[in-house]
């Protein structure tokens, strides 16, 4: 087979790297199918009048990087990585595509993977993970909100609004953050973002180029792991146990740590008060920011919950990220950071690149909501509600299948350990599904566990979400499980 690349001689110092870059350019834009094998070496080395040691060693970066693999003795194969629009190599050839468009290639240990929408179909028991109860949206007071403020319009709307977000939510949260999560803040350190996604989006846009070493939980929430290795991050992988974050495998140095420290996402743990100093003394040793993802923490349960790590830090190393998306919804794709003062202007410029700012009417019904003490009397009703739907789904699943269940003394899901006589969780998550009863193993329920040995410790673990379920919908959920198992 011919391979259409074209080497410039006039560069002989670099012809190893041109040919790696072309043949993985072929591969990337699908020209190169998976399946399909590669001219032998010493055939290509002729082609292309080049050493036989430059085409070898090119296909072995290759092959490292997870984009060829050989077969000894057959050859050397394009890898069967998932690619859109991969086509069998049996197939007839086609004219050429359209180009296609720009994809994100996720690097793990130097291997391509393809960036999944792993967003499953919803079945009638659905113990999705992180969803709100929608039937809890407090909309007669929005509405009222909505009416107000369209009635005082003035040039909210016909305007660019402050790309930090509007004044008075900004104060209201800084208000809030400071009671609830004892983060000292004045609204000039709020930032108004679309949503913790964007927020991620922001740091990995600041602080992320390839080859920057980022730390992250394993596991560890799979929608933050995404946004850095898009960037090309090199991921530092980190245990935790049932104190959170394992501190004493912390490497040596990292540009940024993404932590959930308040309920580890998503095994449920709380970081302990010990490894929080020693996290933060190891920050500032290393010069290391540390993103602190605070997504769920207004729902606690049975005492009152620690402070956010950023509480504690003096030296301006945590960057706290919150969201609106747990106790009133995704849809509304509103949260915020509050960030050290030095880093704002920074931050506030990615944000300006972005998209300039956040939507106007969201931020001011937002603003209300919180000023007017509505939102705390929002978030005391859904909380005992989730606590009894939490307490419900843990004894149901331990009085009728048993295993074992852990973080469950904050947040809005569970993790259940499945017996060691039921199948593994992957498959329990298939057969639930068949019963139209939505559990979910760590990677389905945007997990992201790395290497072999963490994904054989959790291979019995699965996520349950509770707050979206009426009571006789986990019931009916739980006895639908205990019926496949028993
Ligand atoms: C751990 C964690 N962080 C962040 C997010 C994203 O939050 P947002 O909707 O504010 O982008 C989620 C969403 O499920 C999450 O589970």
């Amino acid at each position: 087979m011919q391979l259409p690349l074209c080497l410039d001689m006039s560069r002989r110092r670099n012809l190893q790297r041109q040919l790696f870059e072309q043949i993985r350019e072929l591969i990337i834009d699908g020209r190169l199918k998976p399946g399909v094998q590669l001219p032998a070496s010493r055939v290509l080395a002729q082609d292309l009048g080049v050493s036989r040691n430059t085409v070898i060693q090119a296909y072995g970066v290759l092959v490292a990087e997870g984009y060829l693999e050989m077969r000894p003795p057959v050859g050397t194969f394009v890898a069967a990585i998932a690619l859109p629009h991969a086509a069998s190599p049996h197939q007839e050839a086609m004219p050429l595509p359209p180009p296609s468009p720009p994809r994100l290639l996720l690097h793990y240990k130097g291997k391509p993977h393809v960036v999944m929408s792993p967003y499953p179909q919803p079945v009638a028991f659905d113990f999705w993970v992180g969803r709100p109860d929608a039937r809890l949206f407090p909309i007669l007071n929005w509405a009222r909100s909505i009416k107000k403020r369209l009635r005082y319009l003035q040039d909210g709307n016909s305007g660019y609004g402050d790309p930090a977000g509007l004044w008075d939510l900004r104060k209201a949260i800084a208000d809030y953050v400071g009671v609830a999560r004892g983060v000292q803040a004045e609204p000039c350190d709020v930032l108004v973002v679309n949503g913790i996604q964007e927020g991620l989006s922001l740091m990995a846009q600041l602080f992320i180029g390839e080859g920057t070493g980022v730390v992250v939980e394993n596991p560890c929430y799979m929608g933050a792991a995404n946004v850095f290795a898009s960037r090309g991050a090199r991921l530092l992988p980190v245990s935790v146990d049932t104190h959170g974050l394992c501190v004493d495998e912390l490497p040596e140095s990292a540009t940024l740590a993404y932590l959930t420290p308040s309920h580890q996402y998503p095994t449920g743990a709380t970081l302990s008060m010990a490894r929080r100093e020693r996290l933060l003394e190891w920050a500032q040793s290393c010069n290391t920011y540390i993103l602190e993802d605070d997504y769920d923490s207004d729902f606690y349960y049975d005492q009152a919950p620690l402070p956010a790590l950023k509480s504690q830090d003096e030296s301006g190393h945590v960057i706290y990220m919150g969201t609106f998306s747990k106790s009133l919804g995704a849809g509304l794709r509103i949260g915020y950071l509050v960030l050290p003062r030095h880093l704002f202007e920074h931050v506030l410029t990615a944000k300006c690149l972005l998209n300039n700012s956040t939507v106007w009417l969201i931020q001011a019904l937002l603003a209300d909501f919180l000023a007017t003490g509505a939102y705390r009397q929002h978030l005391h009703q859904i909380r005992m509600l989730y606590a009894a739907r939490r307490s419900l789904l843990a004894c149901t699943l331990l009085q009728e299948i048993g295993g074992e269940v852990t973080g469950i003394q904050s947040g809005m899901h569970l993790v259940w350990h499945v017996p060691p006589s039921l199948p593994e969780a992957s498959e329990l998550e298939q057969l639930a599904r068949a019963q139209s009863v939505g559990v979910y193993s760590f990677p389905t329920g945007n997990a992201q566990v790395f290497g072999r040995s963490a994904e054989r410790r959790y291979a019995r673990a699965l996520m349950m979400g509770y707050a979206a379920l009426q009571e006789s919908e986990i019931q009916e959920g739980v006895r639908r499980l205990s019926r496949l198992v028993g």
